[in-house]
C-alpha cells in the first residue's frame, strides 16, 4: 500500500465520553477501575487478490504487537470481499472464507471476538436448500450460533445485531428491546452492527440504517452510556447524542485492498485503518481510528 495523505499514527478520531455528553477532559484523566482495551475491525472484505492474505497478516500482526493490552475484538462485518453477487460460485464463497480462517481467524485465536454479519457475507446465488445459502452459513463460519447475539466483558454489556440488509426487522426489534429491558438501568451498553444506526459518514455517502429512529430512542432513554459501532461505509466518523456515542470506523481493507481513487489505499479521505477502544467498567469511555502504519 501507498503513502496515506493522513501521517501515520496520526488519530483522526479521538472521542472520551462520559455519561452525560462528550467529556473535555483529555485521556490522561484518572479513571476507576481497569479499562478494556477493544480492537474494532470492520469491513475487512479479505480477498486473494492485491496480496491482500500475506498484507493482511501483517497487519493483524502488526496491531497485536503494537497493543498487547487488547482483551477483546469486535468484527463489524463485511468479514469476506463479497458472496452476495448473482455471479458468485461455491467455490469462490469458499475460497474467501478459507483466507478469513487462515489469516484473521488465525490471527485473532488468542482473543475472544464477536461478530456481525456484513451485506456481503451471505452467499444467495446458490439453491435455496444449500447448506452455504444465507446468514446460516455465515454464523457457521464466524462461529456464532444465532446472527444477533449478547456478550459481557469489562463491565459493559455487548449486543451484536444482524442489519445487513439494511434494516432490523420487527423480531429482532422486539428481541433487542427485550434484552435491553432486561439489563440493569445503569449498565453501559455497546451495541454492534454493520451498517450505522446512525452516522454523518451514511449521511454523507448513504449506508445508514433504515427505520433507526426507534432504536436510538430507546437508547437515548438509558440512564448509563452507550457505544454504537459500526463500519459499511469505509468512512470515518464518530459523533454523540445524549448518551450515545456513534462510531462507524472506516474499514480495513480501506478501499477493497485496491488503491483507490488516491492511489493509496484510502477511501474517500478516510485511510485503511482500524479503531481501539477503552472501556472502563463505570462506563466512561475512549475510542481513536487508526491508520494503518506504513
Ligand atoms: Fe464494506
Ligand atoms: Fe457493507
Amino acid at each position: 500500500m501507498g503513502t496515506p495523505s493522513i501521517p501515520r499514527r496520526h488519530f483522526i478520531a479521538t472521542t472520551l465520553a462520559g455519561t452525560a455528553a462528550l467529556a473535555s477532559t483529555s485521556a490522561q484523566t484518572s479513571q476507576p477501575g481497569k479499562p478494556l482495551t477493544v480492537l474494532h475491525l470492520t469491513d475487512a472484505h479479505i480477498r486473494p487478490e492485491h496480496d491482500a492474505p500475506k498484507r493482511c497478516a501483517a497487519i493483524l500482526q502488526g496491531i497485536l504487537k503494537r497493543h498487547p493490552e487488547i482483551g477483546l475484538v469486535i468484527n463489524t462485518g463485511d468479514s469476506i470481499y463479497a458472496a452476495d453477487y448473482n455471479h458468485i460460485t461455491r467455490e469462490r464463497v469458499l475460497e474467501q472464507w478459507k483466507i478469513w480462517d487462515d489469516v484473521v481467524m488465525a490471527a485473532l485465536k488468542r482473543l475472544p471476538v464477536i461478530h456481525a454479519i456484513g451485506n456481503h457475507d451471505p452467499w444467495w446465488a446458490g439453491p435455496k436448500d444449500d447448506e452455504m445459502h444465507g446468514i446460516p452459513y455465515v454464523c457457521k463460519r464466524l462461529g456464532i450460533e444465532t446472527s444477533h447475539t449478547t456478550h459481557r466483558h469489562g463491565g459493559w454489556e455487548m449486543i451484536a445485531i444482524d442489519n445487513h440488509n439494511g434494516a432490523l426487522g420487527e423480531t429482532q426489534q422486539n428481541w433487542l428491546f427485550d434484552h435491553l429491558d432486561s439489563l440493569p438501568s445503569t449498565a453501559p451498553v455497546l451495541l454492534a452492527s454493520h451498517l450505522p444506526i446512525f452516522s454523518l459518514a451514511g449521511d454523507y455517502d448513504g449506508g445508514n440504517m433504515r427505520n433507526a429512529k426507534a432504536v436510538v430512542d430507546k437508547l437515548a432513554a438509558r440512564k448509563a452510556p452507550v457505544i454504537c459501532l459500526s463500519g459499511h461505509i469505509h468512512i470515518q466518523s464518530s459523533e454523540s447524542l445524549w448518551n450515545i456515542n456513534f462510531h462507524c470506523n472506516g474499514a480495513l481493507s480501506g478501499s477493497w485492498w485496491e488503491p483507490g481513487d488516491a492511489g493509496d489505499g484510502s477511501y474517500k479521505r478516510t485511510p485503511a485503518g482500524y479503531a481501539l477502544l477503552r472501556l472502563w467498567p463505570d462506563g466512561k469511555s475512549q475510542s481513536v481510528y487508526l491508520p494503518l502504519p506504513g
